[in-house]
């Protein structure tokens, strides 16, 4: 996380000091830095440029609409799994022929969305899908370009809540499935196949699963490809993981070097839907310390940020590294950062050791960029945070910090019968 570094004790973003900005928007917060954003990107990208390849962000790790918008003007195209995301994007700028869709339930209504954005492809979960795209297609008068999402049956080795590449797993086609649904695909009026998609989970640590997916994958691109089927698009999903605290991912060269071998001359463009890597560890959420208290013999740090506002330590056990905003030596303290909700599963932190907390002292959740404003809530009502994108001395509000006004919009009265 070179893009936040101590200068004389406290924490900035780029040449941004963390403690100004919480002064002015308040806190919890989200802060983004705008150079970590870019040049993760174009390290992603540039690891590809050897190949014909196109990158698509994957909305869901964060979904702000100025992110979208930098990603969309350094030629990103985006991964979208819901109506929603497809509105963000196209909001954000981004053009149909650089969106993909994926998704084990998308909607009639959702689908006719994306057949009217004339997106780059669907990436078809089930046959019954298949023949929902197909009929919405024919009823739209369009043609759907569809690749089959399949499921190879790899292990990520990655937490069981986002590993996605098991048989057991919801998501995608069986391997053995996936022909017979090519054929049908075929044979069908209303879509055309253009490609192949995979994506097995989701924070991979280690190149092995990619590498077999893979080469399973490629088996049967071969097999297509020999029965005539054309295929244009070979899409090896996202869940490139990143550094939480020792985890030592693939580097991008290596990652990359290792897919592109994978699929030499299979002569198809090479979709990627990074989430994580790109913005992971681009984004922090800053908190402020309400209290400290002891119960028996733990230690307890209470701070204004809570399971509402960054779910993964509760719902993954996630460890994410919490810094001071101002440093200081002295006495440290082991406690549990937890947050003002009503349940034991807010945490932030467990049995961690931090520099002995001051009332008003302000601590930083480290590598909080992906999945962590895109899962935040309304629980307990609370207002969600506001989100900051900072770009050297500058920042800009990119999301302001809800109201109370917001957490009843839409909510009626009820009316007398
Ligand atoms: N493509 C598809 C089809 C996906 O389902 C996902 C993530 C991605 C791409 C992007 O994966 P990434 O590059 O970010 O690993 N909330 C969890 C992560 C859920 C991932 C869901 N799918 C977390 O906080 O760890």
């Amino acid at each position: 996380m070179q893009s936040f570094y101590y200068c004389s004790d406290h924490l900035y973003c780029e040449e941004t000091s963390i403690a100004k900005v919480a002064e002015k928007v308040g806190t919890p917060l989200y802060i983004y830095s705008r150079r970590a954003l870019e040049e993760q990107y174009r390290a992603f990208d540039a690891a590809f440029s050897g190949v014909d390849h196109l990158v698509c962000y994957a909305v869901k790790a964060n979904s702000n609409l100025a992110l979208l918008n930098l990603f969309a003007g350094m030629g990103s195209g985006f991964d979208v799994v819901s109506g929603g995301e497809l509105y963000r994007a196209l909001r954000a700028g981004a053009t149909g022929q650089r969106l993909i869709y994926a998704g084990v339930g998308k909607t009639a209504a959702e689908i006719d969305y994306a057949l009217q954005a004339n997106i780059l492809f669907f990436s078809v979960e089930s046959e019954a899908e298949l023949e929902v795209i197909a009929a919405r297609a024919r009823a739209l008068k369009r043609i759907a370009r569809i690749s089959l999402r399949v499921n190879p049956n790899v292990d990520a080795r990655t937490h069981p809540y986002i590993s996605t590449g098991l048989q057991k797993h919801k998501f995608g086609i069986n391997l053995p499935h996936a022909l017979k649904l090519y054929h049908r695909a075929r044979s069908i009026k209303g879509v055309r196949i253009v490609g192949v998609s995979c994506h097995i989970g989701s924070q991979i640590t280690s190149i092995e699963p990619f590498v077999a997916a893979v080469s399973k994958i490629r088996r049967l691109v071969e097999r297509l490809k020999s029965e005539g089927i054309p295929l244009r698009y070979l899409d090896l999903g996202g869940g490139l993981g990143i550094t939480y605290r020792d985890e030592t991912p693939p580097a991008l060269g290596e990652y990359a070097a290792a897919l592109i071998s994978g699929a030499r001359g299979l002569d198809c463009t090479l979709v990627f839907e990074p989430g994580r890597v790109i913005v992971g560890n681009a984004g922090i959420l800053v908190t402020q310390i309400l209290y400290s208290k002891t119960n028996t013999s733990k230690k307890f740090i209470i701070v204004d940020a809570g399971m509402n506002d960054l779910i993964r330590p509760s719902l993954y056990g996630s460890f994410h590294e919490i810094w001071p905003i101002q440093r200081r030596t002295g006495p440290k303290i082991t406690a549990d950062v937890v947050g003002p909700v009503c349940e034991s599963a807010d945490f932030l932190a467990k049995d961690r050791r931090l520099q002995k907390p001051l009332a008003g002292d302000l601590l930083s959740v480290m590598s909080s960029g992906a999945y962590g404003f895109a899962l935040a809530s309304n629980y307990n009502s609370r207002p969600r945070p506001p989100e900051v994108l900072v770009d050297g001395r500058t920042i800009q509000i990119i999301r302001t910090r809800e109201t109370y006004a917001d957490l009843i919009r839409g909510e009626q009265l009820m009316t007398e019968a």
